[in-house]
């Protein structure tokens, strides 16, 4: 089998076709999908029917994996329905029932449906996020996928001057509050302190520029807060311009891995108190913070 990928899209997106998922990768398929990555910022695996062991095998394959946990969710350990490496993107309980609508995990998760980057909230972000649909709905629930390095090459350069050095703060705490979502314990307020990311970032190895944005910014260091969040709020809205974003509808056993780095991405409404949605992601993790120093 060869390794084919075709583009979804002018600028972001593209379909693997021609690799079992299921069986350990050569190098030539890992250095074709990384090679993917880097150039399509998202791809797409059709019918790739995999078992929690099977995510994490293949995961394993691109890097370490990012353990989600304390700093990334409220859900308690006792509470947990996967296995530790996997975050749980879906609308369900441990008994697999769908939460009630008024349940706290659901009003949580909810967050997912602005617009972010995965972890930005944690001092080393990650870098890849690999979400594998077990479960889909009739309807909705689709998941879009904005390109910041269109979105950063389509500013001016009055703009890229002025954010060439900018460095935000980035919470969960900020991301649930746009939601009225304040209800937090101290344990999760201190969980969920705020770390800096540098506001832009250069690809490792395409060198090209891309915003890093995400709903978790709450402000910008050394600015008002009023005028950072406008700002932000700005910059989203334009980097997420119908011609920048690809969405992606679902089928079964689909699985859809991005680079954090250079996307931003949100899942749209379904009918989340009736239906089930099971999605089950692994996580890359980053290498470096994207700023030299954390200030305390
Ligand atoms: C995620 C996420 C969106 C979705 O897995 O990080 O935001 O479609 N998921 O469930
Ligand atoms: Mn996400």
């Amino acid at each position: 089998m060869t390794l084919t990928i075709r583009p979804l899209h002018p600028v972001i997106g593209g379909e693997v076709d021609g690799v079992d998922l299921r069986q350990p990768l050569s190098e030539d398929d890992v250095a074709a999908i990384n090679a993917g990555m880097d150039r399509f910022a998202v791809l797409v695996f059709p019918g790739q029917e995999l078992t929690d062991e099977q995510q994490v095998a293949f995961s394993r394959h691109l890097g370490e994996l990012e353990m989600p946990g304390a700093v990334s969710n409220i859900t308690k350990p006792k509470d947990r329905r996967l296995p530790p490496e996997l975050a749980d993107v879906s609308n369900l309980t441990k008994d697999h029932k769908v939460f009630e609508r008024d349940d706290r995990t659901r009003m949580f998760n909810l967050g997912n449906r602005l617009w972010h980057s995965d972890s930005s909230f944690r001092a080393v972000p990650s870098k890849y996020s690999i979400l594998s649909a077990r479960l889909i709905p009739v309807a909705g629930g689709n998941t879009e996928f904005a390109d910041m390095r269109a979105g950063y090459d389509a500013l001016d350069d009055d703009m890229k001057a002025e954010i060439a050095d900018l460095v935000c703060e980035h919470s969960l705490i900020h991301s649930r509050g746009l939601l009225g979502f304040d209800e937090l314990s101290e344990e999760e307020l201190a969980n969920f302190k705020p770390v800096l990311q540098s506001l832009v970032r250069t690809h490792p190895v395409t060198g090209r520029k891309s915003l890093y944005l995400s709903s978790h910014a709450g402000t910008i260091v050394g600015w008002p807060v009023p005028e950072a969040r406008s700002l932000l709020r700005d910059l989203i809205e334009d980097a997420t311009r119908p011609e920048f974003v690809y969405v992606h509808k679902w089928r079964l056993h689909d699985l859809v891995m991005w680079d954090n780095r250079q996307t931003m991405h949100r899942v749209r409404r379904f009918a989340d108190t009736t239906e089930k949605r099971d999605m089950r992601r692994t996580t890359i993790a980053g290498d470096t913070p994207t700023v030299a120093q954390q200030v305390a």
